[in-house]
């Protein structure tokens, strides 16, 4: 996967950071350990990580902000094996490799999965002074839940095979992506100790960013290259999608709309966003 130069530059401190955190292979049980593993450390943008430490970095200093940012990924894996099981999305391929339950078996990646994630909030707790633990804890932890990423695949669920208004897309986008694009870009700015200003501004701009990031998944599930996105070609056809109701133009403009209002969310931080800005520019125009 070619991926721009200022999300490369990270690329190996993340998979250091998320290697030092996760139990090798030959610890047992061996077979749960291989099947996180497979998944956590197939090919991936890293976008997620790659946005906490951009946003630390703005507010002043990415220090501390990689255990935070492979929180973040440990999450965003566990939650990819979950949307690829049978009774979810039923998509045999992953990252470039057959999905977690085709090469595991349906118990074993469920298994990973709740260890992905309980790996996330134990790497937090393990890695922050108590006060700023609890904040990320409390960040992460509503990103996933009722109206984050659990409620959005719940309701995108729901509304496989019927047809649903523009709002309850919207919504179920902002869920199911957006909070957790939220959540990536708040904790690295709690990271660094960041003012409620800086928050804020950040909180916008992922906004933005995580809904347009989904808009563009579901035009890659139309227009794209199953050899550049390492995912099935039209995985979503049951689905009521920013590509059904805009077509692939529409859809297109929406994102790049959406990522021009990131990219002014950003104002505050003048100069020093540039790389946030690289990172919008990016989500809009990605081909995987
Ligand atoms: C895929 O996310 C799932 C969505 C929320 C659209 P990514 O496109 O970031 O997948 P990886 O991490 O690069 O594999
Ligand atoms: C779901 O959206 C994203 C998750 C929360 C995992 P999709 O179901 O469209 O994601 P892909 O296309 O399978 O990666
Ligand atoms: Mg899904
Ligand atoms: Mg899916
Ligand atoms: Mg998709």
């Amino acid at each position: 996967m070619k991926l721009p130069a200022f999300i490369a530059e990270h690329t190996a401190a993340i998979e250091r950071e998320l290697e030092r955190v996760t139990p090798p292979e030959a610890t047992r049980p061996e077979l749960l350990h291989r099947a996180m593993r497979y998944t956590l450390f197939a090919p991936s943008k890293r976008v997620r990580a790659v946005l906490t430490l951009l946003s630390a970095d703005v507010c002043g200093s990415a220090s501390r902000a990689l255990p935070a940012a492979a929180a973040i990924e440990l999450v965003h894996a566990s939650s990819l094996i979950l949307d690829d099981l049978p009774a979810l999305d039923n998509a045999s391929l992953r990252r470039g490799r057959p999905a977690n339950h085709v090469a595991h078996g349906e118990a074993i990646a469920l298994m990973a999965a709740f260890n992905l994630f309980d790996l996330a909030f134990t790497t937090i707790a393990q890695a922050y002074e108590p006060v700023l633990a609890r904040q990320l804890t409390a960040l992460l932890a509503g990103s996933v839940g009722s109206t984050g990423l659990i409620g959005g695949e719940v309701e995108d669920l729901l509304a496989t095979e019927s047809s649903i208004s523009f709002e309850a897309l919207e919504l179920i986008h902002r869920w199911k992506t957006g909070a957790l694009f939220v959540a990536a870009a708040v904790a690295g700015a709690l990271s660094a100790g960041a003012r409620p200003d800086q928050v804020n501004a950040l909180t916008a701009y992922a906004k933005n960013l995580g809904l347009a990031f989904q808009i563009v998944d579901d035009l890659l599930d139309v227009t794209g290259d199953p050899a550049e996105t390492g995912k099935p070609h039209l995985a979503d056809a049951r689905k009521t999608t920013f590509v059904s109701f805009s077509g692939v133009e529409g859809a297109r403009s929406l994102a790049r709309e959406l990522c021009d209002t990131a990219t002014t969310a950003l104002g505050p931080f003048g100069s020093r966003a540039v790389r946030l800005r690289d990172l919008a520019r990016f989500v809009g125009e990605r081909h995987a």
